[in-house]
């Protein structure tokens, strides 16, 4: 799939590297394309042309900054936005209870936004697999977006777990709040959660 990433830290240039070697189609979103820092990115644009037909945008960059990042972006269907963020040591900007819940107001009511990719260290997207068990990885979000984003996350190697809709979308945000929880009382940034045994139904 054309898949354009938005921010070029920790979590986009992971996420890029990752969808890239399953064989997507990604471009990098940054600020300034020109910036040295960003001359190893084999493609990168400015965010308004990275998502010029892009079916997939995925939000990489700072909560303060999502608003700022979105307001540049013309955003239309058959787009799909994926929202990686997280609110770390303050709460969502704008009296939101959660990122997606900001996200979702920033985005056409068209285009799908789904949560994802956000409840796991980002050096996890390029290595899902931990202890020979794919890591698990939690989707919620609008239905026409998670039916696209869970196929992209299992090409990753995760074992992506639909979540269910938009009410679903603060238990992915919980969970990504208990992995930093341990990851900063002791547990480092080296373990993932797994799924043992098979769901009810299982389609996996
Ligand atoms: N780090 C993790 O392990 C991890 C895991 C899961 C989720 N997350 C979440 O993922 C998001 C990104 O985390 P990160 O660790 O990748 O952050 P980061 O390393 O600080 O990188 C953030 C990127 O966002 C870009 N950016 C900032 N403002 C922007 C704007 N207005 N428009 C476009 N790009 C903008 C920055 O660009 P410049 O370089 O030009 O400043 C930078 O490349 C955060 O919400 C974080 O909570 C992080």
């Amino acid at each position: 799939m054309r898949i354009a990433v938005i921010g070029a830290g920790s979590v986009g240039r992971h996420l890029a590297t990752a969808l890239a070697r399953a064989g997507h189609d990604v471009v990098v979103g940054v600020r300034d394309p020109d910036d040295p820092r960003h001359a190893d990115l084999a493609r990168r644009a400015t965010p308004a042309d990275a998502v010029a037909g892009a079916e997939v945008v995925a939000l990489a960059v700072p909560a303060a900054a999502v608003a700022d990042a979105l307001a540049g972006l013309t955003l239309r269907p058959p787009a799909v936005v994926v929202d990686a963020t997280n609110a770390v040591g303050a709460p969502p900007p704008g009296g939101f209870a959660t990122m997606g819940a900001l996200t979702r107001s920033l985005v056409p009511d068209d285009v799908p936004v789904v949560k994802a990719f956000n409840t796991i260290g980002a050096e996890h997207l390029v290595a899902p697999v931990v202890d020979a068990m794919p890591a698990f990885l939690p989707v919620a979000g609008d239905r026409a977006g998670v039916d696209v984003v869970v196929p992209i996350a299992r090409s990753l190697g995760f074992d992506a777990v639909d979540l269910g809709g938009p009410d679903a979308v603060p238990l992915v945000e919980d969970h990504a709040r208990m992995w930093i929880h341990l990851m900063r009382n002791g547990w480092g940034r080296g373990f993932a959660f797994a799924v043992v045994g098979a769901p009810a139904g299982d389609d996996r």
